[in-house]
This record gives structure tokens, C-alpha cells and sequence, in this order.
């Protein structure tokens, strides 16, 4: 990405001690002040409704050596022992898949920033080896986070709100239910953590489209359409945690939607994260963020890339420069939408992205122990 920033300014960003963005601070503290760009040029910047049109471009075919290779890795895998939750790329060692691995990497930091792999026959395996693949491909991306707060590193993107065709645990109306357990829609957003992989294990009866957006073009077109928005944008905002924090840490966070460090653009963004602050009765919300938020999905909608996730696929989307969102679906018993999720830290200097934040920030820290459970609970 070509931006132009000022030589002195970027030797002040390299000598500010990093603060904590995305952190659990809820001053304002967590903005760097820095002048943006005024567009944002490069391989980041699509355009979705081109790109829909030319799926070739953007999703990989595993071939039959992909699938043996995959194959031979689980083997080793299972005969080494290893316990799940600590599975590593050296325990699961890909030969021939791992430059499709090592080039998905680098399309996600260097390129669109997302990937989708097709093909791969993931219902010819068990739970627990389905599982043992997602992870073991995902070794070879980064570290492992944990996605709530009951220390989940495998995420299970599956409805368990009253009237689900399996278990109803949640009230899909209570504000601190998180989405992914819920049939509704998603609007667009980005996951809390560096890369988000979703495989698709059943695609549910009807709907659940899904849909990702270069949050790059969304700043550029703003910036054409209404910069007033990206002004905003730079300012903090603030975002609940749902009560999945420990006993001592604020109920919300602060971080501005929009961070500009070291030549990259990052982006932070949760709708649903940001409306349910007014259940913080002493909290003052700036009506012009919620206006914002409408025009931003809108926007989205009308120029994000929509796919259908097939069972087997597995997509990948890296946080700082895309946007996803998916629409609301239907199940019918057999037809349950269910979706394994894995999110990933990345070494941001191996990736060329230096993030402008500490890591470790927003990770459920308080939670006792890290688990893998083989079904949504
Ligand atoms: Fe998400």
C-alpha cells in the first residue's frame, strides 16, 4: 500500500512508547494521533462486486495431493500423542499444502486480505479429526487466542437461541448474547484478534449468507462521500464486553474505529458491540455514531464481495483491513448451519504489519484455562 507520510512524523510514531489500543482502558487514551492518508492505494483496495464476479481469482482448489498431504499430517498428528488443545505446526507437519498455507498467509497481509480454500471432503472425518485438521492448518498462521470468556480457543458458530434445532441455551434478545450463537443477521464488523478462519461443516437450510468488504475502499469512499464520518472515525468510541471480563476490569472498552500506524490502516469495528453500551445508564453516547454506523452498513451492503460458504470451505480474513458481516438464516432439523472458528495472533513484523498496540490486549486473560470443546456449548 503507497501512502505518504511525512519522514519526522514517522520517526515520532517509532519513538512513542506503544499504547494500549484495544486494550481495557476505557480513557481516551488509546487514540494515536496521526495524520491519515487521504486515500489508501494498493492490493488492499478492491472492489467487492468485481470480485464477485471472478470467483477464480480469489478461492484455491485443494487438489488430491492437498487432501494426502492433509491426510499424512492428521496421521502423525494422532500417533504423536499431543493433546488438541496443544497441537503445533511441528506436530502436524504439511509438505506440499504448506506453501498454499504459507501463500494464504501472505494474500492476507499483503494482498486482499482474505482467502477461501474449497473442497477439502471434510465430512469423511470425525468430530475430533475435523477438528485436528482446522487446527493443525491453522498452526502455520500464528498463535491460538481464546474467543470468550469460557476460555474457548475452537469457536462453534451454530445457533443455540430458543426455537434452535439442537440445544437453546441463549436469549437471542438479550443484549449481552453474542451473535455468532444466535440465526440473526451480523452486520459487517472485525473479530478481536489479528486473523479470524471459519470451516463450514453443515451450511444450515436457508441463508447465512456471508460477506467481507475492504475496510481500505470503505475508508476511501468515505473520505469521498463523507468525510466527516472518517473524522469521527478517528475519535474513541467506546465497546462492551458483553460481561465476559474478570471481576476487576471495566465493563467496556475504548478504541477509535480507525488507527493509522506505520504506513497500514487499522480498523476496529463492532456495531453490535457499540449499541449495547446503552445499557450503561451513566454513559453518554454520541447520537452521530449511530448515525454513522447506518450509513456504514449501508455501505457495505451495496459493495461488499457475498459468498456462500460450502461445507468444507475454509475462509479466512485478516482483522485490520477487512470487514464481514452474514446474513440471518434458517435451520431445519438435518439442516443446521455449523461453523468451527479459530482465531490467530499474529508476529506482526513477519507479517509487516507492526501493530500499534501491545499484544495480549482483549484476550480473555482472566480466563483459567484454555479448551477445545468438540461441540457448541
Ligand atoms: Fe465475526
Amino acid at each position: 500500500m503507497a501512502a505518504v507520510i511525512p519522514q519526522q512524523q514517522q520517526q515520532q510514531q517509532q519513538q512513542q512508547p506503544k499504547p494500549s489500543w484495544r486494550g481495557f482502558s476505557t480513557t481516551s487514551q488509546n487514540t494515536i494521533k496521526t495524520e491519515f492518508p487521504d486515500r489508501i492505494e494498493g492490493p488492499s483496495v478492491w472492489d467487492g462486486k468485481t470480485l464477485e464476479k471472478k470467483p477464480e481469482e480469489w478461492i484455491y482448489h485443494v487438489t488430491a495431493e492437498d487432501i494426502a498431504d492433509i491426510q499424512r499430517a492428521l496421521k502423525h498428528f494422532k500417533e504423536s500423542g499431543v493433546d488438541l488443545v496443544d497441537i503445533s505446526a511441528k506436530d502436524f507437519p504439511l509438505t506440499t499444502f504448506k506453501s498454499v498455507v504459507d501463500n494464504n498467509k501472505k494474500e492476507l497481509f499483503s494482498g486482499r486480505g482474505f482467502t477461501l480454500i474449497r473442497g477439502f471432503p471434510i465430512l469423511d472425518y470425525s468430530r475430533e479429526d475435523q477438528v485436528a485438521i482446522f487446527m493443525g492448518i491453522g498452526s502455520y498462521l500464528g498463535t491460538r487466542k481464546v474467543q470468550n470468556g469460557k476460555g474457548h480457543v475452537l469457536g462453534h458458530v451454530k445457533d443455540l437461541t430458543y426455537g434452535s434445532t439442537t440445544k437453546s441455551v441463549y436469549d437471542p434478545d438479550e443484549p449481552t448474547t453474542r451473535i455468532y450463537a444466535t440465526r440473526k443477521a451480523q452486520p459487517f464488523h472485525v473479530d478481536g484478534t489479528d486473523v479470524v478462519a471459519l470451516l463450514c461443516l453443515n451450511e444450515g437450510y436457508e441463508g447465512g449468507l456471508s460477506s467481507v468488504i475492504s475496510s481500505h475502499t470503505v475508508y476511501n469512499r468515505l473520505q469521498e462521500l463523507r468525510p466527516d464520518i472518517v473524522e469521527l472515525l478517528k475519535e474513541p468510541w467506546l465497546w462492551d464486553r458483553k460481561g465476559e471480563h474478570g471481576p476487576d476490569e471495566p465493563p467496556y472498552i475504548s478504541a477509535s474505529p480507525l488507527t493509522y500506524y506505520k504506513n497500514h490502516l487499522f480498523t476496529f469495528w463492532g456495531p453490535h458491540f457499540f449499541e449495547t453500551m446503552t445499557r450503561f445508564k451513566d454513559v453518554k453516547l454520541d447520537p452521530r455514531k449511530f448515525d454513522a454506523m447506518k450509513y456504514i452498513q449501508e455501505l457495505c451492503e451495496r459493495e461488499a464481495l457475498n459468498m456462500q460458504l460450502k461445507v468444507g470451505d475454509m475462509q479466512f480474513v485478516q482483522n485490520y483491513q477487512i470487514l464481514h458481516a452474514r446474513g440471518a438464516y434458517t435451520d431445519k432439523p438435518g439442516a443446521t448451519r455449523h461453523l468451527l472458528r479459530l482465531w490467530f495472533l499474529v508476529n506482526g513484523e513477519e507479517v509487516g504489519w507492526e501493530m500499534p498496540f501491545g499484544k495480549g490486549d482483549y484476550d480473555y486473560g482472566y480466563v483459567a484455562k484454555k479448551t477445545v470443546p468438540l461441540e457448541a456449548e
